[in-house]
Formats: structure tokens, C-alpha cells, sequence
């Protein structure tokens, strides 16, 4: 009868973690805490109880370098199936599964996508666990042996099935902004502080697909992907099927800074 598993009435997070450190813990949780209060859900835990359950869970699997932790705060379970709730007890559901990330030997080789009207609500900033369109979307891109599946709404590039994109045009990188068409990824936020550290330009504006066509340089990110390039989009070569110095310089950081909990 949890109201999770009946009608994805849930939040959820997925935090990386490296050598038992977890990857951007504040914004995670302050990004939980967002989507708990968008769909009135009590936040069951407070920051230190959330730190110390997520570390005793890693803790289990101390023999995993790298943890992905799948947290899900779900509104509980009820009596009766019914669309609307009275006061629930919210359920917490965590698990911990290892991930591997490609090489950057294997990354250069690049990745391909496909695009795609994004048919989601307009409320994709908040972290749903109802994700019937985004998995749509990612078996697609699997179907077709690609890695991901760019959306598109009214014109505009959004993000993908589940990571964010950017592009680089001209050493400057582009990303759609912050608000309801896309989720506010937490290695997006990364990658913007990496770009500062490079001192790259970053340009948070919208942009159409012939944009995104003309780039120097696409790529995806995700807190399980980290940043991956693409080159090839809907069977056209991106800069001519090279991945480009920018994201090179981007993984790089990206690499330096797993090692410190931010
Ligand atoms: N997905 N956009 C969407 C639609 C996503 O589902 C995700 C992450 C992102 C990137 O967010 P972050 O950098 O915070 O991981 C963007 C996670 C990994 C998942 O559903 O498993």
C-alpha cells in the first residue's frame, strides 16, 4: 500500500560515492529537501541523521570503490488506494550499488545520442520517482545502441532521458538554465565550478537544435556518468566526430576534485 510503488508518489537521490567520500552530500540533500517541500512531504530526517544513515550504508560495502546510493523518500503507505492522502509516515528506501565509469581512454572514443520531443511535465526540476517518460526515453536510446536521448521542447534543448547537456562553442560552454524544464543536476553544478576553476566561460541560456548541431563540443552529465562526450547525434558527426579539448580539461577537474568532499 506505499503510496511509492502505487503512484510514484516519491522523491528520490542518487549520490556517488569515491573511496567512501560522498560527491556534493550538501547539495544532494539540500536538493531533496527542495523536492520534499514542492510535493509537502515532512523531511523525516535532518541533515546529521541523513549523513550518518547514508555512511553506516556505506559502510557495508567498504570493498566498493565506487557506490552509487539510491535514496527514496516516498509519501507512505495508506489504508485505501486513493489519489488523495491524509498525514502518512513518509517510507525511506536506500540501497548502495557499485558503478564503473569508462576509462578516458575508452571516453575519447565518444559516445553517440538520439533526440527527441520532450514530452515530460513541466515540472522536471523536481526529482520524481513517477519517471515513466524518462525511461521511455533511455530504453529508446538503448534500442538504438546509443548512449542517451537528447530532449527537445517547443524548439529547445533541455537535458536528456537522465543527464543534463552541455555544449561548447567558441570556448564557451552552454547549458540550459536552472527551472522547470530541467532537473538541477548536482554534477552540472560541478562542472560549472570546474569551467570557473578553468576559467572557461559558462553561458546559462537556452539554445535550439541547429545550435547544438554547429557545436565544437556536446556532452552529458550525471552523477553515475560524470561527463561523457558526445559525438554523433541522430547519425551526424558533432566537429566532425572529435571530442574536444574543453571537455578534456573539464574531466580532468572533474577527476581532481572527487577526492574532496564538497
Ligand atoms: N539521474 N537530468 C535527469 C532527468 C536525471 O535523471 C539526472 C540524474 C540528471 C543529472 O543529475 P545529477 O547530476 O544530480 O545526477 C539530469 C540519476 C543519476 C538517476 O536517475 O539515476
Amino acid at each position: 500500500m506505499d503510496r511509492g510503488f502505487l503512484f510514484g508518489d516519491g522523491v528520490y537521490e542518487v549520490f556517488p560515492v569515491y573511496n567512501g567520500l560522498i560527491l556534493g552530500l550538501e547539495l544532494h540533500l539540500k536538493r531533496l529537501q527542495e523536492g520534499l517541500d514542492t510535493i509537502n512531504i515532512v523531511n523525516p530526517h535532518n541533515k546529521k541523521e541523513w549523513t550518518s544513515i547514508i555512511n553506516e550504508l556505506i559502510s557495508y560495502h567498504k570493498e566498493n570503490t565506487k557506490q552509487a546510493i539510491y535514496l527514496q523518500v516516498s509519501r507512505g503507505c495508506d489504508d485505501d488506494r486513493k489519489h488523495t492522502h491524509d498525514k502518512l509516515k513518509p517510507t525511506v528506501y536506500m540501497q548502495s550499488s557499485s558503478f564503473k565509469n569508462p576509462t578516458k581512454g575508452d571516453l575519447l572514443k565518444g559516445s553517440a545520442a538520439i533526440t527527441r520531443d520532450d514530452i515530460r511535465w513541466s515540472q522536471c526540476d523536481t526529482k520524481s520517482t513517477s519517471l515513466l517518460a524518462n525511461i521511455m526515453f533511455a530504453q529508446e536510446a538503448k534500442n538504438h545502441g546509443v548512449e542517451e536521448t537528447i530532449l527537445i521542447r517547443d524548439g529547445i534543448i533541455t537535458e536528456c532521458s537522465s543527464s543534463n547537456l552541455f555544449l561548447v562553442k567558441n570556448d564557451c560552454i552552454y547549458t540550459h538554465p536552472k527551472g522547470p524544464y530541467i532537473l538541477p543536476g548536482i554534477t552540472r553544478e560541478i562542472i560549472i565550478d570546474c569551467a570557473k576553476y578553468c576559467d572557461t566561460e559558462v553561458k546559462e541560456v537556452t539554445f535550439n537544435k541547429d545550435f547544438l548541431m554547429d557545436a565544437d563540443e556536446v556532452w552529458i552529465s550525471s552523477s553515475t556518468r560524470e561527463v561523457v562526450p558526445i559525438i554523433r547525434i541522430d547519425d551526424s558527426p558533432v566537429n566532425n566526430g572529435k571530442v574536444g579539448e574543453t571537455w578534456s580539461l573539464i574531466y580532468d577537474r572533474y577527476q581532481a576534485i572527487k577526492s574532496i568532499n564538497v
